[in-house]
């Protein structure tokens, strides 16, 4: 079995592409590695492609001619996206488009996507589930929303199958292969909390302290990494055996605040840090936790571990790379 991996050499991408070699299964790695880390692939299959070419994304279907996709490969920040909306709204979709027409006029009718719990936006009720409005408030979510639209009319169409995963908040690190979170920069809560205790950071800035929340920061559904490789395995098995296309959410099921994770990793590492409160960042909705049972029902996919598994293995992991890959 052959798959294409794009964004194969990002956090979640590196972690799921070793999880498929070592299943078995042939993997190539496409990456501009505009935000990947070469480091991260290995002695994997590896090829330097900008989804914005076509005609190479193109020749790299046409000459690896792969089973199923994985599309992992998107820029995947809110705060920047609000900011920066074309790079989501242009990029993201554009790039997304190619991989979808290359992959069908290669005759590759199978497509995981990497989708978002940003496409709920602020939502009516927690646990959220697959059929809850979908109404994005940060062009990221939007960009999300536009590929799972694209997809569905692809879908629909006879041109391909795919199931679209709606990860929560991706988080810790796959230390059995020594695989971890390096961005640049870092905005993510629990490595900028981890990064801070191990002194890279002289403080951990709260992002809002008046949110309609238990303690008033907000609220996230943070899912091992480990854990979302194995439902991208899961998702190809689905579409290989049962054809079909489904969206499915990927989380934990329990929400940790801004605050309950700074006084774990306080505990985790033993370290004290200062924090300071900030105003809100903009796009932020105050809570997100994921309903995950349509995943266990149609693909029989069951996170693993929890939150004090997730931290732990982002401090073992930033602990031994301080600096990143690069360190
Ligand atoms: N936060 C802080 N201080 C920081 C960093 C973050 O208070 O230094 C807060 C944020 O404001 C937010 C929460 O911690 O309330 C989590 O922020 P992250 O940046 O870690 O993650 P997001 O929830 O913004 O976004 C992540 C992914 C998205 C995905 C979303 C889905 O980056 O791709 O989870 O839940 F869409």
């Amino acid at each position: 079995m052959k798959v294409l991996i794009t964004g194969g050499a990002g956090y979640i991408g590196s972690v799921t592409a070793r999880r498929l070699a070592d299943s078995g299964y042939d993997v190539l790695i496409v990456d501009n590695l505009s935000l990947g880390h070469r480091e991260s692939t290995g002695t994997l299959k590896f090829e330097c492609v900008d989804l914005d070419d076509r005609k190479t994304v193109s020749r790299v279907c046409g000459d690896y001619k792969p089973d199923a996709a994985i599309h992992f490969a998107a820029r995947s920040l809110v705060g920047e996206s609000m900011t920066d909306p074309l790079s989501y709204l242009g990029g993201n979709v554009a790039a997304s488009l190619n991989l979808f027409r290359s992959l069908v006029e290669n005759g590759c009718r199978n497509i995981v996507f990497s989708s978002s719990a940003a496409v709920y936006g602020i939502p009516g009720s927690v646990p959220i589930d697959e059929n809850a409005p979908v109404r994005p408030i940060n062009p990221y979510g939007s960009s999300k929303w536009i590929c799972e639209q694209l997809l569905g009319q692809f879908s629909s169409s006879g041109l391909l199958n795919f199931v679209s995963l709606r990860y929560f908040n991706a988080a810790g690190a796959d230390i059995g292969n020594d695989l971890g979170e390096d961005h640049e920069p870092e905005t993510h809560l629990i490595p900028r909390v981890v990064l801070a205790a191990l002194g890279k950071y002289p403080s951990v800035k709260i992002f809002g302290t008046d949110y309609p929340t238990g303690d008033g920061t907000c609220v996230r559904d943070y899912i091992h990494v480990n854990d979302l490789a194995g439902a991208h395995i899961a998702a190809l098995d689905y579409l290989l055996e049962r054809g079909g296309s489904t969206i499915l959410n990927l989380g934990n099921g329990d929400g940790f605040s801004v605050r309950e994770i700074i006084s774990l990793v306080k505990e985790v590492s033993g370290v004290s840090f200062s924090v300071s409160e900030e105003d809100k960042r903009p796009g932020d909705p105050p809570v997100l936790i994921a309903s995950n049972s349509r995943a266990e029902f149609e693909i029989g996919w069951k996170p693993q571990l929890g939150i004090r598994e997730i931290v732990r293995s982002a401090w073992e992991w930033h602990s031994m790379h301080p600096d990143g890959y690069s360190g």
